[in-house]
């Protein structure tokens, strides 16, 4: 293998520029040329691919967002959108790529190897972290701590006018970024979509905690709660008991941006690596990840189709701390 292509689709995600860097020098250090393809698989289609120099990669460590920009594809759905991509990446020569993305990303990175043969390595970028095969995803402990830093600043308010705020977490499907804003922020109750919390559990909680010694609370609701988003779930609690005063903040793509975390930096750089050397060393259609501090490459098939669960210990933490 000469020649890589490496490009960023999905959501965006801070330490995606890491892991960019990552994949360029590791390439560059390994002899091999490598290509950065822009908006993902639309770009790919349109053969935006430009050849990837190490300067081209200077200064973005920290950055958040990325440089390669990012795009979900309708076209590249579709079996002659994928041609069309192929036939760019063969026009340049391109022989494996490295996606950088989550659960969408690999979808169509799996059919597309198998379609035309050409061998792909996904890295964890998302900030959702629901990908099984690593235990963390690039760009969730920055979004964490982007979301926490609100938290932080709602509690002030809440507390200075006793009132009960809904705050609302990204996360489609998914309650990591809701339950460790929950411990960390200090919540009274976090709804995510993995467990069931009814109103009726919200509304007792909310009483119990009031009744006793608080005066404000915090719920955080994941975006995927299947009791609605935070809006909803506000509504629904203030029919049930309109007694007190209740606040939405929908915290929304804040959470995205930002300047990565050390650990998102080093995630992000170790995963890029990881991806260079697996296509090397003959892996394929796979995500370099990180388990227990080892990189782990596990196939998109269950990357794709296994869950990866919320560790229940972490629920449990937030019945003993909400009190
Ligand atoms: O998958 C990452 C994510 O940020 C989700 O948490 C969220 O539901 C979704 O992307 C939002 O996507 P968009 O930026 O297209 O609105």
């Amino acid at each position: 293998m000469k020649k890589i292509g490496v490009f960023t689709s999905g959501g965006d995600s801070p330490g995606m520029n890491a892991c960019i860097r990552a994949v360029v020098r590791a390439c560059i250090y390994h002899g091999l040329e490598v290509y950065g393809i822009k908006y993902g698989y639309d770009g790919m289609i349109k053969g935006e691919i430009i050849k990837m120099q190490s300067h081209s990669v200077s200064n973005i460590v920290q950055r958040g967002g990325t440089i390669l920009k990012s795009a979900r594809s309708t076209e590249f759905r579709t079996k002659e959108g994928r041609q069309k991509a192929y036939d760019q990446l063969k026009k340049h020569g391109i022989e494996g790529l490295v996606a950088i993305g989550g659960d969408g990303t690999f979808t169509g990175a799996k059919i597309f190897s198998e379609e035309f043969d050409i061998p792909v390595i996904g890295c964890p970028g998302t900030i959702d972290n629901d990908i099984y095969g690593t235990d963390f995803t690039i760009g969730f402990d920055t979004a964490v701590n982007t979301a926490l830093e609100s938290i932080d600043k709602i509690r002030d308010t809440a507390a200075s006018h006793d009132r009960i705020f809904f705050v609302e977490v990204m996360g489609r499907d998914s309650g990591y970024i809701a339950i460790q804003c929950g411990i960390g922020g200090g919540a009274e109750i976090v709804m995510v979509p993995e467990t069931e919390t009814t109103i009726a559990d919200v509304i007792k909680k909310l009483d119990t905690g009031l009744r006793k010694t608080k005066t404000s609370s915090i719920v955080v609701v994941a975006e995927g709660d299947e009791e609605g988003n935070a809006a909803e779930v506000m509504a629904k609690v203030k029919a049930e008991n309109p007694k007190n005063e209740y606040k939405v903040t929908t915290l929304g793509h804040i959470q995205r941006g930002g300047n990565p975390t050390a650990t998102d930096r080093i995630l992000g750089s170790r995963c890029g690596i990881a991806a260079v050397e697996g296509l090397m060393a003959g892996q394929r259609n796979c995500m370099a990840g990180v388990m227990n501090d080892q990189i782990v490459y596990t196939p998109f098939d269950d990357c794709i189709s296994k869950s990866k669960p919320i560790n229940q210990d972490y629920l449990k933490m937030m019945n003993i701390l909400s009190i």
